[in-house]
């Protein structure tokens, strides 16, 4: 008889029954500052997550495909880099681009385990049965929880892992907190382990605030979509119709800044949080910033988190990148950026970082 390769499939949480009171204290907290904003993780409802879907197959909106892309080329080689046998994906989410990494291990023969981490229990539990299906012999063990507080959680290393934070979620952090995030992660990375960053790259501006500004309009029906979201989970009153979708490049910041601006001037009543808020004329409320990254930005920022970079992965068009960095271990000899892998940049002559042409995959 063949023998049966069982895959074993586990789900832990870790999210206390306090953070369920997370949106009643991000929106009176949010709402009653003088300049009014809203964490972004409200957006993503029932409604939310769809109408993300949908933006992520915009014409518009380059950044799904273009990292699907660069992993499509470079998967092959980022395993052989790392030699990875277990992947701990942070913000996991539907994770439809996770299996050109998890194939490629497979086809490796290193594949053991996957560990997706994310605050949505749902899709947690979904790609723990999904790929625990697909992929037999594999271990799963889902953390449904926040990547931010919880990486503590993880089960020990089962030898070289990857930690890929894929969709260039690390651009949503304020600066402070990216680099915060990022030096967290020294814990879950011994030395043999890597850490991938899917970023979105600095570019003209035109492309990007039409990526955040699509002619269709779904994303402002998504930006908006978290009055809708406070309407009906905290009894609120917004006129939807009576605020506006803002996106606009923040060339100093080198970030998108999403916002909702007040048509006119308006009273909200949110019966939930007992609160009556006002809007001036065109007054904004900032709902998500969204990074762009240079290399040399990158590197600060890996830098100061006491991490390394080992390779840059680009498209042709240099839209997207997805980066490849390791703790570094101090006594390490210094690196030039980049040692001897698949792209990637070069100083130019006025000494400002450039990317090169990506290399074709090897074969
Ligand atoms: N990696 C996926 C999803 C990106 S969307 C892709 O590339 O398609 C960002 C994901 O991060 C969402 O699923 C969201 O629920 C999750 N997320 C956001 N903040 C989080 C946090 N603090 N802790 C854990 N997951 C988080
Ligand atoms: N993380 C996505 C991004 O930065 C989220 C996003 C896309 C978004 N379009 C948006 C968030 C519009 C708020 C409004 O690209």
């Amino acid at each position: 008889m063949e023998p049966t390769l069982e895959s074993v499939v586990e789900v832990r949480s870790y999210l206390a029954p306090g953070d369920e009171r997370t949106l009643a204290d991000d929106v009176l907290d949010g709402l009653t500052r003088p300049l009014k904003k809203l964490p972004p993780k409200h957006l993503y409802d029932a409604r939310g997550s769809l109408l993300f879907e949908a933006i992520c197959e915009l014409p518009e909106y380059y950044r799904t495909r273009t990292e699907r892309l660069i992993l499509e080329t470079y998967a092959d080689d980022i395993v052989a880099r790392t030699g990875a046998v277990e992947l701990v994906e942070l913000g996991s989410g539907s994770a439809t681009k996770t299996r050109l990494l998890l194939d490629a291990m497979a086809t490796a023969g290193t594949l053991r385990r996957y560990v997706p981490v994310d605050v949505s229990a749902a899709t947690v539990h979904a790609v723990a049965d999904r790929f625990c299906n697909e992929y037999p012999g594999l271990s799963v063990h889902g953390v449904v929880g926040d990547f931010e507080r919880h990486l503590s959680h993880l089960p020990p290393a089962a030898g070289p892992r990857l930690v890929p934070c894929l969709g260039g979620t690390i651009g949503n952090f304020p600066p402070g907190s990216r680099r915060r995030f990022l030096r967290g992660l020294g814990n879950v990375l011994d030395p043999a382990s890597h850490l991938l960053l899917g970023i979105d790259l600095v570019k003209d501006p035109r492309a990007l605030e039409a990526a955040y500004d699509d002619s269709a309009g779904v994303t402002a029906q998504f930006n908006l979509n978290i009055l809708h979201v406070l309407n009906r989970e905290l009894g609120a009153d917004f006129d939807v119709d009576a605020f506006e979708h803002v996106a606009f490049f923040d060339r100093r910041r080198e970030w998108i800044e999403m916002r909702l601006r007040a048509t006119e001037p308006q009273q909200v009543r949110v019966e939930a949080l007992d609160l009556d808020v006002e809007f001036g004329a065109r007054e904004e409320l900032r709902t998500e910033i969204s990074a762009k990254f240079t290399p040399e930005s990158l590197h600060s920022d890996l830098a100061a988190a006491g991490l390394e970079p080992v390779e840059l992965y680009t498209d042709p068009d240099e839209l997207f990148a997805v980066s490849l960095a390791r703790r570094a271990e101090p006594g390490d000899e210094p690196r030039g950026a980049y040692g001897g892998g698949a792209l990637i940049g070069f100083t130019d002559r006025a000494g400002h970082w450039r990317l090169a042409q990506p290399r074709r995959r090897p074969g």
